[in-house]
């Protein structure tokens, strides 16, 4: 039996389902491929917990209920308040380090502990979209995956690299990849004015706390450079600019003033779903990605694109190869969620562990 010692950063709604799912899967991988899988450390910004021969399930679970409550880590009597999750490292193991927050600047940490010989699983983008060169120490020799930054569980990042490791070549990749956005296409499309469906889509959930987060396409232009990066292409966030939803003056505003101020938004866009309707288009949010550059933006499509046939929030990653060079290969679903974004880091998990027994 190998045991592989984890090491969570990130303890909200993705965390405690990926720790829920960790628990539930542990004893079948042990018949499966004796492997199994052991909390030593959690880590959220409060602080640590941590056990150098493994938390117990008692522990793990007052921990996940107390998070669940609001609480912070720091706070548990067996917590570390004020520790990073450095301090939930042993010192004689490497470990899985799984990075569930939204945290910057973590890159070098990452790196430091790779060539300790620890590996990476990420579904925070950051790590990815700091510098090339920290892209690169991170994932040479497969150190780091993450599969979860691009698709949540959809296989896009896995889809990518089989392409690329056989040597086929990327002509574009064309993708739809904000559940958020999709929302708001289709809500547009439906004649729904872009202020309720942004203020809709907030009050459900559906954005960010301050969805210009969500409508400057940050996030969408972050998934789109780990995308081109993966097939090799040395850039940065600046070779990807984004179009917002939304002018710039909007952007130094206070939160509840853009609420206010939506309705200032509603007839340009109302003009462009009017020009799409008029040209039997749909109105998509698109990265595009090509060996020659990418852009992300609001863009017209035609009908029988793969892309206007996308309903909600689902995502869709649409790979144009020199073998798939007529029709693309498609990879098409729920792009968030709690639940298959869990599931696709424990995917990750389970595919490093595998590899080091
Ligand atoms: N939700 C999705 O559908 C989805 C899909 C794909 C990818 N993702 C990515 O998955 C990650 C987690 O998403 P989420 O929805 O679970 O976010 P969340 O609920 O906001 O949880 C973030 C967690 O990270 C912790 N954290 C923040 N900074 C930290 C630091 N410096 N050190 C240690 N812990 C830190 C927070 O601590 P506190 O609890 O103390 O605040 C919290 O536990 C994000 O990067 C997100 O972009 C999410």
């Amino acid at each position: 039996m190998k045991q592989i010692f984890l090491v969570q950063i990130g303890i909200g709604g993705v965390g405690r389902e990926l720790v829920e799912q960790v628990l539930s899967v542990r004893k079948a991988l042990i018949s499966r491929y004796a492997i199994e899988l052991k909390y030593v450390g959690l880590a959220d910004s409060s602080g640590v917990l941590r056990s150098p021969t493994g938390l117990s399930d008692d522990a793990i679970r007052a921990a996940l209920a107390h998070k669940a409550a609001g609480g912070g880590l720091g706070e548990l009597p067996e917590g570390e308040a004020g520790q990073a999750w450095q301090s939930a490292l042993p010192s004689d193991q490497p470990v899985i380090l799984i990075d569930l927050s939204a945290a910057s600047g973590q890159e070098t940490g990452f790196v430091e502990q790779i060539a300790a010989g620890s590996r990476v699983v990420l579904a925070n983008k950051k790590p990815l979209s700091a510098a090339w060169a920290d892209f690169v120490a991170l994932t040479q020799h497969g150190a780091t995956r993450y599969e979860a930054t691009a698709g949540a569980g959809l296989p896009v990042i896995s889809t990518l690299q089989a392409l690329l490791d056989s040597g086929d070549s990327i002509t574009k990749i064309e993708a739809a990849m904000s559940g958020t956005l999709g929302y708001l296409c289709s809500e547009l499309e439906a004649g729904v004015a872009l202020s309720t469906a942004v203020r809709a889509a907030h009050r459900m959930g559906y954005t960010e706390p301050d969805p210009r987060d969500d409508l400057s396409g940050a996030d969408v232009a972050r998934k789109a450079l780990i995308l081109a990066r993966t097939c090799g292409l040395p850039w940065e966030m600046a070779n990807i600019p984004a179009e917002p939803w939304f002018p710039a003056a909007m952007a130094e505003v206070s939160r509840n003033e853009f609420m206010d101020r939506l309705e200032e938004l509603d007839a340009a866009f109302a003009a462009r779903v009017a020009e799409a309707k008029e040209q039997g288009a749909a109105l998509r949010y698109v990265a595009t990605i090509t060996p020659e550059g990418a852009s992300v933006g609001l863009r017209m499509l035609p009908a029988e694109h793969p892309l206007a046939s996308l309903r909600g929030a689902d995502n869709l990653f649409s790979f144009t190869t020199a073998r798939y060079a007529e029709r693309p290969l498609v990879v098409r679903g729920p792009g968030a969620g709690q639940a298959v974004t869990a599931a696709g880091v424990l995917g990750d998990i389970v595919a490093t562990a595998r590899e080091w027994v």
